[in-house]
């Protein structure tokens, strides 16, 4: 753990920066939950960010095989100081997870050196950079044994279906609605889309959350409100390494949904792509920390919110918020859903669509039969 030089505050004119950076940098035992001593070790050099200045304060967490690093500053997002710093943790961690040989010890880590940004190099990334209220709440977001594009039905339900957020209706400050920036995982480009005027145009894309992402949820008036990590890591591999567990960063109340508005479409075990070998659909678990452990066919797949109220960029917190009972038919119903899908084995559509299997083991078996049978 070098000691680092005393980072000079780059203020982004009083804003404080929310950065979720999260890697799985090896799983105990096998893909189903970090080791104690990962940690460990990464709050110790998360504290020399802190001592240093770069960081205002962080938190470290995790769920499942997924070491999620959820920092403040003030350098804005993308900073490189602040990227450098994660994947440093990243890669003392990995270190650490091959000395205790630790199951898929640096599996996240695509490249080898840093350049820049995380983004691109295997870790997942949300940020989103604010000017903080006069109280500021906060729910992180988790996920194991899912992708990108698992937040799409949530975030839907939060800032746009009234059903959901009844602060739609009756909250003067919410009722114009949000706006949704779209991200196309293939072509890397961005839309933005209104609501309510463009609802159904936004459900055609985010009901396909494999190919089109919500990246980041705004005010009318501009202000950020949700924050998405989008990367993918069969796209930048070319190949299957596993899945891009993603996390989230939503604000709360006064204007934008409340803590319950924001926690309620998990109490719908919606269906995620993810689980075993990252290859088949399962029902996304709202958990509390402690059960973030997918055992059962490496699942099914699971959710934490971490809630924090920031104090001047300080994280007070964590409140595990669904380590409550009205989340229980939510956790009931998803093992159901669990049996109900478990009992079709290697048939779609448990297991995923042939374009999504297009990094694992489908062309290597059609270049072999192509072979053996002759054909073009
Ligand atoms: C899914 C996941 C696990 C692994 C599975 C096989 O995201 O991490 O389901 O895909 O345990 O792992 P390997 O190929 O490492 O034996
Ligand atoms: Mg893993
Ligand atoms: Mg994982």
């Amino acid at each position: 753990m070098a000691k680092r030089k005393r980072t000079k505050n780059l203020d982004q004119n009083g804003k404080i920066t929310l950065s979720v950076i999260k890697a799985d940098i090896g799983g105990y035992v096998g893909h189903s939950a970090s080791h104690p001593k990962i940690l460990d070790r990464a709050a110790r050099h998360l504290d020399i960010g802190r001592t240093d200045g770069l960081l205002v304060d962080f938190h470290v967490s995790s769920c499942g095989d997924d070491l999620e690093l959820i920092m403040t500053h003030r350098h804005g997002n993308d900073a490189k100081p602040v990227h450098k710093l994660a994947w440093d943790v990243f890669m003392e961690c990995t270190q650490l997870a091959r000395d205790l040989k630790l199951y898929g010890a640096g599996q996240d880590m695509l490249k080898d050196s840093f350049s820049g940004n995380v983004k691109g190099m295997g870790p997942g990334v949300a940020e989103m950079t604010f000017e903080e209220r006069k109280s500021e709440p906060v729910i992180v977001f988790c996920g194991d044994k899912c992708a990108p594009g698992a937040w799409n039905l949530p975030l839907y339900r939060m800032f746009a279906d009234p059903f959901n957020t009844i602060g739609l209706v009756i909250d003067p400050s919410m009722h114009d609605g949000f706006k949704f920036e779209v991200h196309d995982v293939h072509k890397g480009t961005d839309y933005m889309l209104c609501c309510p005027e463009q609802m159904y145009d936004l459900l055609v894309l985010i009901g396909s959350p494999e190919n089109y992402i919500v990246k980041n949820v705004y005010t009318k008036g501009g202000e950020v409100a949700a924050a998405s990590s989008t990367q993918k890591l069969a796209l930048i591999a070319g190949r299957y390494v596993g899945k891009d567990d993603p996390v989230m960063i939503v604000r709360s109340q006064s204007g934008l949904p409340a803590v319950g508005e924001v926690l309620e479409p998990f109490s719908f075990s919606h269906l995620v792509s993810g689980w075993m070998r990252g290859s088949h659909h399962g029902p996304l678990m709202p958990v509390a920390q402690s059960q973030a452990t997918p055992s059962r066919f490496d699942g099914p797949p699971r959710v934490i919110a971490l809630g924090f109220q920031l104090n001047n960029g300080r994280l007070v917190g964590p409140r595990d918020m669904f380590a409550d009972p009205s989340f229980d038919r939510a956790r009931a119903q998803a093992n159901e859903a669990a049996d109900y899908l478990r009992r079709h084995g290697p048939f779609e559509p448990h297991r995923l669509g042939l374009a999504d299997m297009e990094y694992t083991t489908l062309p290597a078996v059609l270049d072999k039969l192509i072979r053996e049978q002759g054909q073009k």
